[in-house]
């Protein structure tokens, strides 16, 4: 059912969130620890979270986050790239966070861009991995200018699962910049689904700018439905917003904390 209120943090730019974020995931990471269980993460790429990792390293090299048992489960990957490939999401991790904080390749998990004729299987492998470690205790995200969170692009269902996708025009123009081109991106990912997303048990969305402004205000006030796969997080019980003031908009939070 959707919630009532959603929590809506409006932040004065990406490292305030990043820096709130950062810090629950180390208060997490110490009662996992505490309570004899691996913190499991949902980790997204993108600019949005770009901030986040910073945050995450510096917490992790002052000794105020342990990551030691913690795993990582990222939300997608283009197909047809390998992980050594520099645009692929495996390499904008590993550059990004886990080489700088020591995250072993074992416990960094990311869909294969190189399933191939074994994407399907590949894909219910990664589900049930993600099963196996116990679920994620926090997922985060990004939102793309069409709604989509991993790259659930508009269309996909409620119960959808790790999947090969084909992605839309405007994902496909957001990513031209990274590729050189939009005749070289990729037409297809796998992505987790967005039953997977709702699955966790926390969910942490951020968005920044103006550009995320359309698609934000349809996540949180529009129809929930497939299209605006960001919508379907409403119906998460633990989603947190963390959005400043240029994204937010017109949809000024309705049960701001900050
Ligand atoms: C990335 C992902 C995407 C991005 C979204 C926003 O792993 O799954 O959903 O979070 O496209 O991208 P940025 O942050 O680059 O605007």
């Amino acid at each position: 059912m959707p919630r009532q209120s959603i929590s809506v943090v409006q932040v004065a730019d990406p490292a305030a969130a990043a820096a709130l974020v950062a810090d629950e995931i180390a208060q997490l990471a110490l009662a996992q620890r505490r309570g004899g269980s691996a913190l499991v993460l949902g980790l997204a790429t993108g600019r949005t979270t770009t901030a986040v990792y910073e945050a995450l390293a510096e917490r992790v090299l002052a000794r105020s986050l342990e990551l030691e048992g913690a795993i990582a489960f990222n939300l997608d990957e283009y197909c047809g790239l390998s992980a050594s490939d520099p645009r692929s999401f495996a390499a904008w991790m590993r550059e990004r966070f886990f080489d700088r904080v020591g995250w072993p390749g074992e416990r960094t998990r990311i869909p294969s861009g190189l399933a191939g004729e074994d994407c399907e299987r590949h894909c219910a492998d990664y589900e049930a991995s993600i099963r196996a470690a116990g679920g994620l205790d926090l997922q985060l995200l990004g939102i793309g200018r069409n709604g989509h969170i991993g790259f659930n692009e508009p269309g996909s269902a409620r119960d959808s699962r790790t999947r090969r996708v084909r992605l839309g025009p405007e994902t496909i123009e957001d990513a031209a910049r990274d590729f050189g081109s939009a005749e070289a991106v990729p037409r297809f990912a796998i992505t987790i689904g967005v039953a997977t997303i709702l699955d966790a048990r926390r969910v942490r969305l951020l968005a920044f700018g103006e550009k995320k402004r359309a698609a934000l205000e349809r996540a949180l006030h529009g129809e929930i439905s497939s299209d605006c796969p960001a919508s379907f997080l409403r119906e998460h019980a633990d989603l947190r917003v963390y959005a400043d003031a240029a994204a937010l908009g017109q949809s000024l939070p309705r049960k701001a904390s900050v």
